[in-house]
């Protein structure tokens, strides 16, 4: 067995969950490493259709435990939340690392009250979780960690500290304030519901990857985002890529066995930033329409394009992805002509090796034209089943990404996958 980290090729909704549920089915770890409930990531089994936000999308799995990592920002009350939905026999492998850190209500105000005063230019599109203050204050060391909750008298020092610089500024924007008395109400209400739950998940982590067990790692969003290599400013405000989740799991870079970079067959974003293929034609609203894209946390329409194989690239070679799942492939079983973007021009010069935010600004794509399938793949289990032009279409990605393709979604329910 081994350790796979599950990473997002793109801008996120990649239909990362519904690998991690295909793949989770015999895992003895799913690890959620970084990000917060500004995920959405869809799951389609058969214990029903679930979006989760925070809780890893192994939790379908009575022999898996589900953890919820030390680089991770949780909240509880969304937290619980989303726990309604899921049968309760799966609570029990939920598990929170000590180190994960706490978003409380003032998080999300601020979230929005700081992209509130962003110019339209240079909005994020934030999905006002609170990911980004919370970071921030777990930047600044000011933060409250998932352990803290459990030692009272520690906690209101930290809540005395903390809600002292965040009173401030909550008061600039004209918000409401809180008492260190109403967050310690609040903690004690997550203790009592999350205590025994929230631990050292690390020896149990250890101890796996030691006994040779497999362990999957689900990123939240995709490289796109990322804070150091994605579009930066309009990013979250973590680590999706492998290097991060090696990193924020607790898991040594020499014990990763295989990156899956998770790949939608065309691209989809949503928020603010450069998407150089995005397409605001009837191809573009067809994409959305047939793909279903609208955010899974914040119902916004996603904007659609061609696949953007420049991106891809870039992707691979910073994840170093061993393997790759596309995705939504059966999106296109209707689309006669279907293009992909193998080179940008900007300012005059061919580029083929993804730039900086602010030249992706300016680049326009250059693409490659492929013939379309016109016929249902939704019932393919076999390489075979597939119709001659997807299977060149999907060569033609794997050669543009660099990786071999070991899986092809052609549909949202679990069973819907060509394993290769
Ligand atoms: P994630 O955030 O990366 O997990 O992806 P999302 O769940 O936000 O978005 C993927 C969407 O596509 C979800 O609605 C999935 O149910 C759906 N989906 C995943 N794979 C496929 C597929 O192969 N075909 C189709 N038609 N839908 C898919
Ligand atoms: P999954 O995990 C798509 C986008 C937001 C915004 C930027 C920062 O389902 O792929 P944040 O809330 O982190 O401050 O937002 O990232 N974004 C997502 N886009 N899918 C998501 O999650 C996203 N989570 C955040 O639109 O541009
Ligand atoms: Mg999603």
């Amino acid at each position: 067995m081994s350790v796979i980290s599950v990473v997002g090729a793109q801008w996120g909704d990649e239909g990362k969950g519904r690998i991690v549920d295909y793949l989770a089915t015999d895992a003895d770890i799913v690890i959620r490493y970084q990000g917060g409930d500004n995920a959405g990531h869809t799951v389609v089994n058969d214990i029903g259709k679930f979006a989760l936000h925070i809780i890893p999308s192994g939790i379908f799995n009575e022999n898996t435990t589900s953890i919820v990592g030390a680089g991770t920002v949780v909240n509880f009350d969304t937290m619980a939340k989303e726990l309604e939905a899921i049968p309760e026999k799966f609570w029990p492998n939920l598990l929170i690392d000590y180190r994960a850190h706490l978003i409380f209500p003032f998080h999300c105000l601020l979230d929005g009250a700081e992209e509130g005063m962003r110019s339209q230019s240079q909005k994020v599109g934030t999905t006002k979780r609170g990911i980004g203050p919370c970071y921030s204050d777990k930047a600044t060391r000011n933060g409250i960690r998932a352990v803290d909750i459990l030692d009272e008298e520690n906690l209101r020092t930290r809540l005395t500290m903390l809600l002292n610089l965040k009173n401030r500024e909550l008061s600039y924007y004209g918000l409401q304030t809180f008492t260190v008395d109403e967050m310690m109400g609040l903690c004690a209400k997550w203790k009592a519901r999350f205590g025994s739950q929230i631990q050292d998940t690390l020896p149990i982590i250890r101890e796996a990857v030691e006994s040779g067990r497999k362990i999957l790692l689900e990123g939240q969003l995709g490289i796109m985002r990322d804070l150091d290599w994605g579009i930066y400013p309009y990013s979250t405000s973590s680590n999706p890529t492998s290097g991060g989740a090696v990193n924020t799991s607790g898991i040594s870079p020499r014990k990763l066995d295989e990156v899956i970079g998770v790949a939608k067959a065309y691209s989809t974003s949503v928020g603010g930033g450069p998407f150089p293929t995005e397409l605001e034609d009837e191809d573009g609203l067809k994409l959305r329409t047939i793909g279903g894209e609208f955010g899974a946390t914040t119902g916004r329409p996603r904007r659609c394009g061609w696949f953007d194989a420049v991106a891809a690239d870039y992707s691979c070679y910073l994840n170093g992805f061993t393997a790759v799942a596309i995705t939504k492939l059966d999106v296109l079983d209707t689309f006669e002509e279907i293009k992909v973007c193998t080179a940008y021009r900007i300012d005059g010069d061919i580029v083929t090796q993804l730039p900086e935010t602010s030249f992706q600004q300016r680049a326009v794509p250059i693409y490659e034209t492929f013939d379309g399938w016109m016929s249902d793949t939704t019932n393919a289990r076999k390489w075979e089943d597939l119709p001659v032009n997807a299977q060149k279409y999907v060569r033609a990605l794997e050669k543009l990404i660099g990786a071999p393709v070991k899986y092809i979604s052609v549909g949202p329910e679990r069973d819907q996958i060509i394993v290769m």
